[in-house]
């Protein structure tokens, strides 16, 4: 029986590793394909395209991120090109073959003097260069693919 491919990002991060373990996806019609760096390198953008011709998910989570926040600092173009080029070129590529992506922000977009729970379509205001990149990938997921989902509470409701 067909199954949608859900290719799923950071398979041993923290995310992405509970991910792997929920038996709930067992139940789903869907098959998953857990990667690392292996199968898709976030800090070579220009080899995303190569994975995509392979393999024509239907689904696409991102929870490959570069979370060092301090070392950020010094690591900029690395940062930039694991959270925010690649997330532009995962967008443009899904956006190809009709995928929808979801990719995951952080709290580090915004610029922490909020009182009360941040909603996702809250001005961003990144106080540190690990919180602009990610807010640039956002930016790019949206731009480039029609299907990225922006806000996931709608569909849990
Ligand atoms: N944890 C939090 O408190 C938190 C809070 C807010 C938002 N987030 C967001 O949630 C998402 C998941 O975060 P997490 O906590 O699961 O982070 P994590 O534990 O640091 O995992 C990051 C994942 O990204 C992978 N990765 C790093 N560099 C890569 C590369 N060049 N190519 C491919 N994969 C690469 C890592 O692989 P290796 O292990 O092989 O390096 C790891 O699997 C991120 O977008 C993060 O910004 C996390």
């Amino acid at each position: 029986m067909y199954k949608p491919l859900v290719v799923i990002t950071g398979k041993n991060g923290q995310l992405g590793w509970e991910l792997s373990q929920l038996k709930v996806l067992n139940n789903f019609q869907f098959d998953f394909l857990f990667i690392d760096k292996d199968e898709m390198d976030l800090s070579s953008p220009e080899s995303i395209p190569y994975f995509f011709k392979q393999h024509k998910p239907q689904y696409f989570i991102n929870c490959g991120a570069y979370t060092l926040v301090d070392k950020a600092e010094t690591e900029k173009e690395l940062t930039r090109a694991i959270n925010a080029t690649s997330v532009g070129v995962i967008a443009a590529e899904c956006a190809k073959i009709d995928c929808t992506l979801i990719t995951i922000s952080t709290d580090y977009v915004f610029d922490g003097n909020g009182t009360s729970p941040y909603l996702p379509n809250q001005a961003t205001d990144p106080l540190n260069y690990y919180g602009l990149t990610k807010c640039e990938g956002e930016e790019l997921a949206v731009k480039n693919n029609p299907k990225t989902i922006q806000d996931i509470m709608p569909l849990l409701l």
